[in-house]
């Protein structure tokens, strides 16, 4: 099978909001889930600030890795938002390729430092990006609140 990793475009809007809504690792917490997916389209019309790279294997989305920008100056840096794979394309290889698509757009855009927030409670998740080299730094605790008027 062939998969092809590419930009995504806002057509892919609806498969990457599904495709991430059945990842639960990729919740937030448990009342606020995944993206909405008028989030996901608002990511994908502003491509200076985002990249949003998916991989397809017979025309269906099957992983996506999403990254903002948060600045250009010293040195540039972004925090890579997601990085998620269906179930059973998992162990193939495929975080690993969009990884590499996204360090050369970063590179490309002269972007050399990547935040990631590591999810306290996903135990193999964060052996996955100790794997892919990256190091923790200060621990941070999510608190969340909705601000109603
Ligand atoms: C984490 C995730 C994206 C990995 O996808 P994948 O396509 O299976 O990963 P790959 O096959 O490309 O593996 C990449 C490397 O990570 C390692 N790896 C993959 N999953 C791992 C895990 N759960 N624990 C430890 N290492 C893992 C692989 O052994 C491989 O190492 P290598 O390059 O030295 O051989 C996938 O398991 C997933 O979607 N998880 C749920 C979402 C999530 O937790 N995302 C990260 C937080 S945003």
């Amino acid at each position: 099978m062939i998969n092809i990793i590419r930009k995504a475009k806002a057509s892919d809007s609806a498969q990457i909001y599904h495709l991430g809504k059945k990842i639960h690792e990729l919740d937030f917490s448990r009342k606020y889930p995944f993206h909405e997916l008028s989030e996901i389209k608002e990511f994908i019309s502003r491509p200076k600030e985002n990249i949003l790279f998916v991989v397809e294997e017979n025309k269906e989305i099957i992983g996506f890795v999403f990254a903002k920008i948060l600045s250009h100056h010293a040195g540039g840096w972004c925090m890579l938002d997601n990085i998620g794979v269906e179930k059973q394309h998992r162990h193939k290889g495929i975080a690993n390729e969009l990884l590499h698509a996204l360090y050369k757009e970063l590179k490309k855009r002269k972007v050399w430092y990547v935040q990631i927030l590591e999810g306290t409670h996903h135990k193999s998740t964060r052996h996955f990006w100790k794997k892919q080299g990256y190091k923790e730094t200060k621990t941070f605790v999510w608190a969340e609140k909705k601000v109603s008027m």
